[in-house]
């Protein structure tokens, strides 16, 4: 693992129009990170006092390393923020939802519209005997629906366990077993680049040997509608209930509010474990602050409700905010790379979200595809999953944003709920830096017993104090919870390596761990390996990340066949299909290297950075452990 090494830092610095300081609710930032290092638990309370609580709190916050509790003994319901807040008080006809399809089509919800679906949609999950604390699926394309089932469970008390649509059937089969889930609800497909995929199907296979489900339910989207055969299977149209009133289940802070997974460095995916109060608090400051949403702002964020960056930035921090969301279907480029342009310049998107994968692309097809369209209701871009090289950034900045919209570079993970580190709208930026904590977060970049570097020295990156949508645990392992707060002193170790500049700014240097991001999604090494190793052709097999100009990294399998099988192109093309349809399309291999040997510590781990040090001609370093 790397650390204390020194990083050549030499960025350019863009000074954001003095107007923008001005304006955004946090244009002096040092002012109020001083209001919240004084008093980190008043600075809270203050936040959460604007949402709406069925009781309040006793106490802000109870630490008890590693274990917190934010406000305490306090009930609420998410959804009453989320939506009937807005209607009692004025925004009943505002748009919550503006949905695109990829095909141009269009629907929108007004949050009164809004809030009778979820209504229906939760009465419904009740009639199915769907209660508090039970577990549900949600395995949709990402359509208005799969934000009501999300807003309905939550209605309910019911935990939501959002799985990725691209996930293939034995990564669904582990998340529904793991979070034994009683419904899982799908969609008989979706819609990529005008041809429909197949995600029932894929269900279908992934609830055998998962007993914890009783029924399926399928919006069925196709015509002629797709037959649903068996007992477990039910019509999500039929399932609503027409009832547009549900009252909301009281739920205490700390009670659970969804389960998602995240790629592990070792075994299967993680669920990481969410709770209600800390979470809304969280994600309902963030956005306010980081997007500075306000009350006539058209916020497009690209990433799908299955990664919490959609939870947090589709679903629940602008709803918690009453905000206008855009959401599509589409690819960026069907029917061509003009589209999301012109989605944009459609539906006069202020605030758009999207990943630096999604930008390097762009850049690749050229600015004359964006200039096309009219992109002057932007006011601020926004970027995460990955880092912003500074090429990406220039163009963003430059050719999307016209020099005018300051770019919000947001690291945070599933882990932490919330934005955690970047320059908030207003600041000077730095190409490649993310930036410094938001009011509320203490990070910082350390050497391995904690001790801070100096500028320019590179380090882990940790968070010192709990923050309320920190993650309560990962669900059934609770020791891996423990190994977050544990491994780098008492403070939250986020597995990714950094370094400060004298400014304080933070760049990130990648994961320090074996989590590979491809295009911006976490994939673990160990989940890929096992999936291969499931095909009757391998005998072994090692993954790493291998740097990629489009996609940050792509992956790259080094496989040891069982004897009486031979390599060939053919073996190549099918243990990737393998992979895919067991995994899904972003766990897919690029590369496959037919091996006869890997190297291991002898202990038998394999040493992946020694692999991925061979691979890209670096020096592998300390080799000592290394068997052979
Ligand atoms: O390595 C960091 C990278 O993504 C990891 C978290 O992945 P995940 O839990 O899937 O959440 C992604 C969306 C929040 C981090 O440990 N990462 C996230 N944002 C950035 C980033 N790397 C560099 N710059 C970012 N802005």
């Amino acid at each position: 693992m790397a650390e204390d090494f020194d990083v050549k830092m030499e960025s350019k610095v863009y000074y954001p129009d003095p107007s923008i300081k001005e304006t955004v609710r946090m244009g002096d930032y040092e002012a109020v990170y001083n209001e919240f290092i004084q008093d980190p638990q008043a600075y809270w309370e203050k936040v959460a006092n604007e949402l709406k609580w069925m009781q309040k709190w006793d106490k802000v916050m109870e630490w008890d390393h590693p274990y917190a509790r934010w406000f305490v003994n306090s009930k609420l319901n998410i959804t009453q923020n989320c939506l009937d807040r807005h209607v009692h008080n004025g925004k009943k006809n505002k748009v919550a939802i503006i949905w695109v399809g990829d095909g141009g089509e269009e629907r929108v919800f007004t949050y009164r519209q809004l809030y009778r679906e979820v209504m229906r949609c939760a009465n419904g999950l009740k009639s199915m005997g769907v209660k508090k604390g039970d577990a549900v699926c949600i395995y949709m394309p990402l359509v208005p629906e799969q934000i009501i089932l999300t807003l309905a469970c939550a209605r309910i008390g019911a935990i939501h366990s959002i799985v990725f649509a691209g996930f293939g059937t034995q990564a669904l089969n582990s998340r529904i077993k793991d979070s034994n889930a009683k419904i899982v609800v799908t969609a008989d497909a979706t819609i990529r680049r005008g041809k429909r995929v197949e995600l029932k199907a894929i269900v279908e296979e992934a609830v055998v040997n998962a007993p914890s489900v009783e029924k399926i339910v399928v919006l069925r989207r196709m015509t002629p509608p797709m037959e649903l055969y068996s007992e477990m299977e039910v019509d999500y149209h039929e399932m609503l209930s027409d009832i547009p009133e549900c009252g909301p289940e009281v739920m205490d802070a700390e009670d659970p509010l969804f389960i998602l997974y995240t790629s592990g460095t070792t075994g299967p995916a993680k669920g990481i474990v969410h709770t209600c109060g800390g979470y809304m608090v969280g994600a309902y400051y963030s956005t306010r602050n980081v997007f500075d949403l306000r009350d006539n702002d058209v916020f497009w964020c690209t990433a799908d409700p299955g990664w919490i960056t959609g939870h947090s930035y589709i679903i629940y921090g602008p709803l918690l905010n009453g905000g206008t969301v855009l959401i599509t279907e589409s690819t960026p480029d069907y029917p061509d790379a003009g589209v999301w342009w012109s989605i944009i310049d459609e539906f006069d998107v202020t605030i758009f979200y999207t990943a630096p994968t999604a930008i390097r692309m762009f850049m690749r097809m050229g600015a004359d595809w964006p200039n096309k369209y009219d992109l002057g209701s932007l006011r601020l871009l926004g970027s995460v999953g990955e880092p912003l090289n500074p090429e990406a950034f220039e163009w963003y900045y430059h050719v999307i944003g016209k020099e005018r919209c300051p770019i919000v570079d947001t690291w945070w993970q599933t882990e932490t709920g919330m934005h955690m580190i970047t320059t908030m709208a207003g600041q000077p930026m730095k190409p490649g830096f993310i930036g410094k904590s938001l009011p509320g977060v203490v990070a910082d970049v350390v050497d391995k017993n904690g001790v801070p570097v100096p500028a320019g020295t590179g380090g882990f990156l940790v968070i010192k104090e709990p923050w309320p949508s920190m993650m309560r645990t990962v669900h059934n392992n609770d020791e891996r919870y423990r190994q977050y707060w544990t491994t780098i002193g008492k403070y939250y170790t986020a597995g990714d390596l950094a370094v400060k500049d004298d400014d304080g700014y933070i760049m990130i240097l990648g994961r320090s761990d074996d989590v590979i991001i491809v295009a911006g999604h976490n994939i673990g090494s160990a989940e890929v390996e096992s999936a291969l190793v499931s095909n009757a052709a391998v005998a072994e097999a090692a993954v790493i990340g291998k740097p990629h100009p489009l996609k940050g990294e792509i992956l790259k399998a080094f496989v040891i066949l069982r004897v009486g099988y031979t390599p060939s192109e053919k073996l190549k093309s099918e243990l990737i299909y393998h992979v895919r349809m067991s995994l899904g399309p972003i766990a897919m291999p690029s590369e496959i290297d037919f091996v006869d040997s890997l190297p291991k510590t002898r202990s038998g781990k394999i040493m992946r950075r020694v692999l991925r040090a061979k691979e890209l001609g670096m020096d592998p370093g300390d080799v000592s452990t290394l068997e052979d």
